[in-house]
Order: C-alpha cells, then structure tokens, then sequence
C-alpha cells in the first residue's frame, strides 16, 4: 500500500558512498538500458559488464528476464505492472548506486515517466540512459524467443511494440543502433562514454 511506511527515520552509515569509491578506486553509476525485446539490452549489457570486471570494477547486472523470477515474480506486463516493476529496479539501482556499485539494468521499461521517476530518484550524471534502438522490424525478425510470433497470434496481451506502447528515450545520454551495429562497436562506445564521465579511472 503506498504511504504503508511512517514512523520511519532515515539511518546514517558511517560508509558512506565516497568511501567506497575512495577504496575502490573508481565512482559507481546506473547504465539503464532501454529498448524492444530483442532489441540487444541483456547482450551489451552483460558485454559492457564483462569489460569492466575484466579492468577490475565492481559491477552488476540486473535482468528483466532474472528479476521477474524473484524480486518481481509477483508482477505481469500491464501498464501498472511495468511501472512498478521499473519502480523497484529505480530503487534497487540507487542501493547499488549507494554501494559504489556500476549497476547495469537490462529491462524493456517502455514508459517514459517511469524511467524518469528512476532517474529522479539519484544525482545527475549518476543515471546513464542507453538506448538500445533496434527497429521492431529488426527485432522481430530475430525473434530470438519466439515471442513476436506468440504475440502476432494474440496468445500474448500487451506485447511491447505489438500491442503495448514504447516511448523511446528523446534525449538520452546514449543511443546505440544495436539493430546494425556489431556488438564490439556497441561496447566500445559506451565504455568510451564511461571514460569520459570518469566513471572508468
Ligand atoms: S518491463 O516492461 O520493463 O517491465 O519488462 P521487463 O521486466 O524488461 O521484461 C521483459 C521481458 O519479459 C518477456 N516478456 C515480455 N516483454 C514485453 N511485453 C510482454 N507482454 C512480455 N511478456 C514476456 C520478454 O522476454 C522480455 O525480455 P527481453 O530481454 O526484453 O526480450
């Protein structure tokens, strides 16, 4: 139930994020992939993860397709279910973001106004949106999981980019053709991005 929490204070840790980072030896960030099913979100999320473990970085990501079997099982595809799934995400991503953490989220979190509210919820610059623009004609030809064709025959409701609506990022930080680009190059311009927000040392 919202507004369920009062009498709650807000309690101090003396590790605090500034330490970490200090102890790490880099800052943490949000890189919050947006884009159709199929589009390529999980693929350069876990690339551009994989790069920065490998230079030594504590990094995470969180998957739409892993975090519904847990965080969210409770949650379907509606309008509502989306917004609170991306509401939880927003908020898990900060705690991450807290424990100097980079944090990768890989979800379709179709509508603008929730991945707003998820960027409201940190400090500028600490929330990196990254377009995975794939055209629907090319995702759906990959139809990598059988979905779109599912979807196409109405066995499943409010299918994004089908039957459910997907507001593409106007201005986000990053906008990656990941329908025509290779995945090296993909990978190679978000990690330069990094280097430039010095959040790669
Ligand atoms: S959302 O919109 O952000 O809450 O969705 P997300 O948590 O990322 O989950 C998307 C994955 O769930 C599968 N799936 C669907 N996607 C969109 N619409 C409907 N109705 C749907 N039903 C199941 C699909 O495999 C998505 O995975 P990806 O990795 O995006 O292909």
């Amino acid at each position: 139930t919202q507004g369920a929490s009062t009498n709650i204070a807000w309690h101090h840790t003396s590790v605090d994020r500034a330490a970490r980072a200090l102890q790490r030896g880099h800052r943490s960030a949000i890189l919050w992939f947006t884009g159709l099913s199929g589009s390529g979100k999980s693929t350069l999320a876990n690339a551009v993860n994989s790069a920065l473990f490998e230079q030594g970085l504590s990094c995470y990501v969180l998957d739409g397709d892993n975090i519904r079997h847990g965080l969210c099982k409770d949650l379907g595809f509606s309008d509502a279910a989306r917004e609170e799934n991306i509401r939880r995400i927003g908020e898990v991503s900060k705690l991450f973001l807290d424990a100097g953490v980079v944090v990768l989220t890989a979800f379709v979190s179709p509508f603008k106004a929730d991945r707003d509210k998820a960027r409201a919820l940190v400090d500028p610059g600490d929330f990196i949106e990254i377009h995975c623009a794939a055209d629907l004609e090319v995702c759906e030809g990959r139809d990598t999981k059988g979905l779109y064709a599912k979807a196409r025959a109405g066995e499943i409701k409010e299918f994004t980019g089908i039957s459910s609506p997907y507001e593409a990022p106007e201005q986000p930080e990053l906008r990656v053709p990941t329908g025509s680009q290779n995945l090296e190059e993909s990978v190679a311009v978000v990690l330069s991005y990094l280097a430039a927000q010095g959040v790669i040392p």
